[in-house]
């Protein structure tokens, strides 16, 4: 059927329906603005009743049936990228880690995770711990307060675990951090209990317990 010239379309609201209005749409949208803009990120709405008869060539017209189910994946490279830099002041060690970085891209920051932590940047001693720290019990909830599900084969899931945390032996001691990222400090020069915020201690380097 040619839909569009039938009237009162869309006539369904399925899946199929909804997926050639939408393209419908913005085949409408291209006629009427000469390809001038972009798509419209809006869903599809309802056609407005002041619109000109819809002219189009069946010859020169998309194939509705081979058109994209979702819209375009270009729409990620405009997404909004978290602004990490008041953090990578001190801790531009993880200006290249991968969790930092994976969530950076989907604009979530350092302070999404941790807290604005401003008398922590600002403490001339460093003593100032940030707002939000993680104990390893308070890791997987929060991550999975935005990641519910594991889409992962179990098979690269094992592999992961042999290659990064072979020392846990048990999968009740895994945290998602053991196999995600490097986020973890080799050395710690000033620690925090992380439930608390209190000082523990803040000796040099050498002095320093090791983390983990
Ligand atoms: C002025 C320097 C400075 C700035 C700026 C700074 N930090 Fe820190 N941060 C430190 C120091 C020093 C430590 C202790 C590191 C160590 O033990 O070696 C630390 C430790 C941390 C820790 C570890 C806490 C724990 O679990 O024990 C977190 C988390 C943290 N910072 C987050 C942030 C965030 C988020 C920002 C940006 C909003 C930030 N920091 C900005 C100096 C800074
Ligand atoms: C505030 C929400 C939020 C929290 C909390 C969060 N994430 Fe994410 N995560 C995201 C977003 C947004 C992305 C960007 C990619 C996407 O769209 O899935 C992402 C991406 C990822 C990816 C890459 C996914 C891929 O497809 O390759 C991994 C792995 C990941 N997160 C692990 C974690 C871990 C581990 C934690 C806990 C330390 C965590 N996330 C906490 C929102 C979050
Ligand atoms: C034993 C290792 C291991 C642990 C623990 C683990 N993951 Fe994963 N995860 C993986 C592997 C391997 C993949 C697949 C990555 C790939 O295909 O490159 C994956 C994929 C993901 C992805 C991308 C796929 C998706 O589902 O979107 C996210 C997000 C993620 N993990 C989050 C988490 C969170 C949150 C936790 C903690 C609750 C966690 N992971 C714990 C190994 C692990
Ligand atoms: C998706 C949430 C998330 C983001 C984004 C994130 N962190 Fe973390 N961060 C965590 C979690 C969870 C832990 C605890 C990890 C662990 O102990 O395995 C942690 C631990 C840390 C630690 C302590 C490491 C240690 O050895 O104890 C520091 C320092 C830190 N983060 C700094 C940062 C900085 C700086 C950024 C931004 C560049 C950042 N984090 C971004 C969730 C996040």
């Amino acid at each position: 059927m040619d839909v569009h010239n039938t009237p009162n379309f869309p006539r369904k609201r399925g899946s199929a329906g909804m997926l050639r209005f939408g393209i419908a749409t913005w085949v409408v949208g291209l006629v009427l603005i000469g390809f001038a803009g972009t798509p419209s990120d809006k869903p599809a709405g309802k056609p407005s009743g002041t619109l000109p008869p819809l002219q189009v060539d069946p010859k020169t017209a998309p194939r509705l049936e081979e058109g994209p189910s979702e819209p375009p994946r270009s729409k990620k490279t405009t997404k909004k990228r978290a602004d990490n830099s008041a953090c990578y002041v001190c801790h531009g060690n993880y200006e290249g880690e991968e969790l930092a970085q994976v969530h950076a891209e989907g604009n979530v920051g350092c302070v999404d995770c941790h807290g604005p932590s401003l008398g922590h940047r600002n403490a001339e001693d460093h003593l100032t711990p940030p707002d939000k720290m993680y104990p390893a019990e308070a890791i997987d909830p929060a991550c999975q307060a935005c990641h519910a599900t594991h889409d992962a084969p179990a098979k690269k899931v094992l592999a992961r675990w042999r290659q990064k945390c072979p020392q846990k032996t048990e999968p009740e001691q895994l945290t998602c951090t053991d196999c995600h990222g490097y986020h973890r400090l080799a050395r710690r020069e000033i620690l925090w209990d992380k439930r608390t915020g209190k000082l523990l201690s803040s000796k040099p380097a050498s002095d320093a317990q090791t983390n983990q």
